[in-house]
């Protein structure tokens, strides 16, 4: 069956657009979406992998031409395909039928893009050698949805990943590609500064949690500016900080979180020694006892040069733009599927973003795609991976 004729591929992916974006589901929740998904690329005849996943499917397109080096390479392009619990305000006529969830991350888009580019490649697949894996990944914005593809096997073949994200900062045609760092590693930590209460006229009577963790934030905050490569990015934010119920009363506890994002290996490594070490000293000093707790998210995303140069390449033969991407402190937990500790081996990944109309941030509520977009988009990373693997 062949969809592919001019406005019709183009009005079949927007419909089923809107549909997605009517029907956001939250991380692990994504069981109509996935029906969904599943109903559409059946009916196109792309073949869906058996694996063991909750939510999210694995589909493959199979080469038919034959490889030089007489076996065809596997590789993968993640879409990601959960929604935000944000209520939406973008004023769109298929805005969202769900009180308090939203796509507003455009992985609604992502999804659109990934079933065009299947459908696409299918169509193209006597031009195509080896295997490609479209991975429509739940629970990304729960930081561990990627987990769940690697821990099901889905990418034991894989030797090199694709990923994109929907770009509200670039117009329609436009693509921002970059060699090397492109997010960073997102790590969180909760810090418990146990102290002693007492009445607020005698603070002489007890140890004031509330003046500990004050000295903790200025100490934590001395850490990018005193023990960190000036040329290496990172940041700390303590984002919350709560202890206390009323005005007379010291609290004997006091309690704090936030998040480190860093690009490089060691700094993390640094990083979580340092807050331990400033956390649990500073409150030492003032008698009071910290403990600290670290949770280590997806590593920075780092995109392999040769593969960022043929996103490039690709972009231009298609007549698009490229501009250099920014690297962000954000995260992406895309960066598992290259992290060696995960599969026990390099596998060079390329993540790239691609404008869908300038217009208000992800995770805003009033984020809108161009659906404009999505057939290009289509095509670009389906060109992208034809030319990758047609040699
Ligand atoms: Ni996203």
């Amino acid at each position: 069956m062949s969809l592919r004729g001019d406005k019709k591929l183009e009005q079949y992916l927007i419909e089923n657009f809107e549909w997605f974006h009517r029907h956001p589901e939250l991380s692990y929740e994504e069981v109509q979406t996935t029906e969904r998904i599943r109903g559409i690329l059946t009916d196109v005849g792309i073949e869906i992998l058996d694996y063991p996943l909750g939510t999210g499917l694995v589909a493959v397109v199979r080469g038919r031409k034959e490889p030089a080096d007489g076996r065809g390479s596997v590789t993968a392009l993640r879409c990601d395909i959960d929604g935000l619990p944000v209520t939406e305000e973008s004023g769109v006529p298929y805005a969202s039928a769900y009180e308090g969830k939203m796509h507003a991350c455009g992985h609604d888009f992502h999804i659109t893009v990934g079933i065009g580019a299947a459908i696409l490649l299918q169509e193209q697949c006597e031009e195509l050698c080896g295997t490609v894996k479209f991975l429509f990944q739940p629970g990304e914005e729960e930081s561990h949805g990627a987990m769940k593809i690697l821990k099901a096997g889905a990418v034991d073949d894989v030797e090199r990943i694709w990923g994109f994200h929907a770009d509200p900062t670039n117009r329609v045609w436009v693509a921002g590609i970059r060699e090397g760092y492109v997010t960073a590693a997102v790590d969180r930590f909760v810090i418990r500064v146990h102290g002693v209460g007492c009445h607020g006229a005698h603070p002489d009577d007890g140890i004031d949690p509330i003046l500990v963790s004050s000295a903790i934030v200025q100490g934590l905050h001395s850490i990018v500016g005193r023990n960190v490569n000036a040329f290496h990015p990172a940041v700390l934010s303590v984002t919350r900080l709560q202890a206390g119920a009323t005005w007379n009363v010291i609290p004997p506890t006091a309690e704090m979180e936030g998040t480190v994002r860093t690009m490089n290996r060691e700094d993390r490594v640094l990083y979580e020694r340092r807050v331990r070490e400033t956390a649990e000293r500073i409150a030492a000093a003032y008698g009071a006892q910290a403990e600290v707790e670290w949770v280590a998210g997806p590593p920075a995303t780092y995109n392999d040069e040769a593969m960022a140069r043929l996103c490039k390449d690709v972009a231009h033969e298609q007549g698009m733009e490229t501009v250099p991407e920014e690297s962000s402190m954000g995260g992406d937990d895309f960066s598992y599927y290259e992290d060696k500790d995960m599969l026990g081996r390099e596998v060079p990944g390329c993540y790239i973003k691609i404008g869908v109309g300038v217009g208000h941030p992800i995770h805003h509520p009033a984020f809108c795609v161009d659906e404009s977009a999505i057939l290009p988009a289509a095509e670009y990373l389906a060109a992208v991976m034809l030319a990758e693997k047609s040699d």
